[in-house]
């Protein structure tokens, strides 16, 4: 039987980005046969946050979102990252079977380091408490972006480390599942860039009215008039509408832009279209999450419901692991 398991980092509103690249892979899933585990990476927000009310608003808010959009919490285990205190076990005895080198080598890290963000040692561990949140559970596939692929192949590596150092089968190999459509593996953002809260280029998925239309006033655009013809590639809204338009009106807009003349549609137009698109999309979502926000106990009985059977399976993990080392 297939377990598929993933998280997602709470350290912001989910853009369209986290929509298209996570959230929305994550909730079609649960159609397939097997079992499905969701989390709410809150201690790897940690990595970067230091305020504890936007954290709480954070988790707050992907728990609701994922409810609102249809993650269904009696298919799928879901749950919060903290409320499982076994990953963080786990994440210390896969820590000392990991050398230096190969958390050296992760993209993500370097990336950062790159933008001069000041290291801390949980960001250096993070592939760590990664592979321990992945490995407690068993699962065979993970479905991430493309930007989290590297992080499953150093899980891949930590488990096979942990399994030859103790000689014992502890943890079972996971596979990363990725998304083959380039446009929903990077999303891009209003200024042409991935998508990513930390260029502020994002769209939230549950903007209206007229803050989603001053979102999407800044996707940018160029100069040239409607009248004249264009290639759809060389205009940026096309990225967007094609992550929400069935294919017919998709070629019927980009023929249109393509003949420009007297019927070439403006960037108006196109970013009118958007705009609606947007808000049907998440329509329903949005009323929903009004409903959940209104009911925090709703909201908390999910999570206990979640972090009990999330538990049963790390406990049973971790304890495989603490016998295999000799800790216990
Ligand atoms: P951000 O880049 O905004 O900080 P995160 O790194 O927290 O987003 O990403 C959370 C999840 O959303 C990850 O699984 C990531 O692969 C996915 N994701 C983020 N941005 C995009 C994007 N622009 N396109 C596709 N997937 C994305
Ligand atoms: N690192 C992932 C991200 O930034 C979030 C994450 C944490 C995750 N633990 C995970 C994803 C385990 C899949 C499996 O999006």
């Amino acid at each position: 039987m297939n377990t598929y398991l993933s998280g997602i980092q709470s350290s912001g509103l989910l853009h369209l980005g986290n929509w298209f690249g996570a959230m929305r892979p994550h909730i079609e899933l649960q159609e397939r046969e097997g079992e499905h585990f969701y989390f709410i990476a809150d201690y790897h927000a940690l990595t970067t946050s230091r305020d504890p009310e936007a954290l709480r608003d954070n988790v707050r808010e992907a728990v609701v979102a994922y409810l609102a959009m249809g993650l269904d919490p009696e298919r799928a285990v879901f749950w919060r990252q903290s409320d499982v205190p076994e990953v963080t076990e786990l994440s210390w005895m896969l820590s000392c079977v990991t050398g230096m080198g190969l958390f050296e080598r992760a993209h993500s890290y370097k990336d950062k380091i790159a933008k001069g963000v000041k290291p801390n040692v949980g960001l250096f561990t993070y592939p760590a408490l990664m592979a321990a949140d992945i490995l407690a559970f068993d699962p065979t596939h993970v479905p991430v972006g493309a930007d989290q692929k590297q992080h499953v192949e150093m899980t891949q590596d930590m488990a096979a480390s942990f399994n030859a150092a103790f000689n014992a089968e502890v943890f079972r190999r996971p596979e990363p599942l990725i998304e083959a459509q380039d446009k929903l593996a990077k999303v891009v953002g209003t200024d042409g860039q991935k998508m990513s809260k930390s260029y502020g280029n994002t769209i939230w998925i549950f903007e209206t009215g007229k803050k989603l239309k001053k979102a999407v006033n800044t996707i940018t655009t160029d100069s040239r008039p409607p009248e004249e013809p264009k290639e759809p590639e060389s205009v940026l809204l096309f990225r967007f509408l094609e992550l929400f338009l069935e294919a017919e009106e998709l070629s019927e807009w980009e023929e249109r832009v393509r003949q420009g003349g007297a019927d070439g549609p403006g960037y108006g137009h196109l970013k009118v279209r958007l705009i609606e698109l947007i808000e049907e999309t998440f329509r329903a979502g949005r009323e929903r999450r009004e409903e959940l926000l209104a009911d925090p106990g709703e909201i908390d009985r999910l999570l206990a419901l979640g972090a009990d059977r999330a538990r049963e399976r790390a406990v049973a993990v971790r304890d495989r692991a603490l016998e295999a080392c000799g800790l216990r």
